[in-house]
């Protein structure tokens, strides 16, 4: 089926700010006549949403390696299902807080699982449904980390907030080589600048993007 609606995805590692980044780009859709759904994943239906609580705060037992990546790729395909593939029929644009970037940059090169199984698990569960753009919002992790560490207050940090620096610094990595791989959809962010200079920046590719083509 075709499909008319507009897929941004925002990726990034944690506190890189891809939740403001959001709004930014919710907020020029709609100033641009665009009927809008905002979402994130892991979760974005009842059922993703239920699959995310086991991802990021399940403690009863460790959470297995290939458990956590079908987990992702299960609420991932009922998200795509349920959520964007409805919303993209209906001429939305639909901007979501990760996407499959996240899996490849923390499940691959953060936990080191072989980027074929990623694939094929990613093509299965996207069912064609793919990101027309994906901002990529890159900072030093020490950055991410002391600001989702502000935000955060005294709530306690999630399962992937609890590892060790070195493998958000291997995320980061592989964040940048996925989108030095592909160019054309993937648009590089210096998340590290001040709000109002990162928002200029998002907006700046919206303009160049989508403008014109209306
Ligand atoms: N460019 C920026 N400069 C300084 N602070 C920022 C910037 N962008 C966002 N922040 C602040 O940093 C914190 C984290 O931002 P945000 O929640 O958007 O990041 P995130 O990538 O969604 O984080 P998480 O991965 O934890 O969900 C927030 O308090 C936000 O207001
Ligand atoms: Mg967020």
């Amino acid at each position: 089926m075709t499909m008319h609606g507009v897929f941004v995805t925002i990726e990034g590692i944690e506190g890189a700010g891809k939740s403001t980044a959001v709004s930014c780009v919710a907020e020029w859709f709609t100033e641009h006549g665009y009927d809008v759904l905002c979402s994130r994943e892991p979760g974005g239906t009842p059922v993703a949403e239920d699959i995310r609580r086991i991802l990021l705060t399940s403690t009863e037992e460790e959470l297995a390696e290939p458990a956590e990546l079908l987990l992702m790729f299960a609420a991932r395909a009922q998200h795509v299902a349920r959520g964007i593939r409805p919303a993209l029929e209906a001429g939305r644009v639909v901007v979501c807080d990760r996407f499959t970037d996240s899996t490849r940059a923390y499940q691959g090169a953060g936990r080191g699982i072989d980027s074929g199984v990623i694939e094929s698990l990613a093509a299965y569960a996207e069912q064609g449904v793919r990101p027309d753009l994906t901002l990529l919002l890159d900072l030093p992790v020490e950055i991410g980390m002391a600001r989702a560490s502000a935000r955060r207050g005294t709530s306690s940090k999630d399962r992937f907030e609890r590892e060790a620096h070195a493998f958000f610094e291997r995320i980061r990595a592989g964040f940048l080589r996925i989108a030095a791989a592909d160019t054309a959809r993937i648009c590089l962010v210096d998340a590290s600048a001040p709000i109002e200079r990162v928002q200029a920046q998002i907006r700046a590719i919206l303009d160049d993007r989508f403008e014109t083509a209306r």
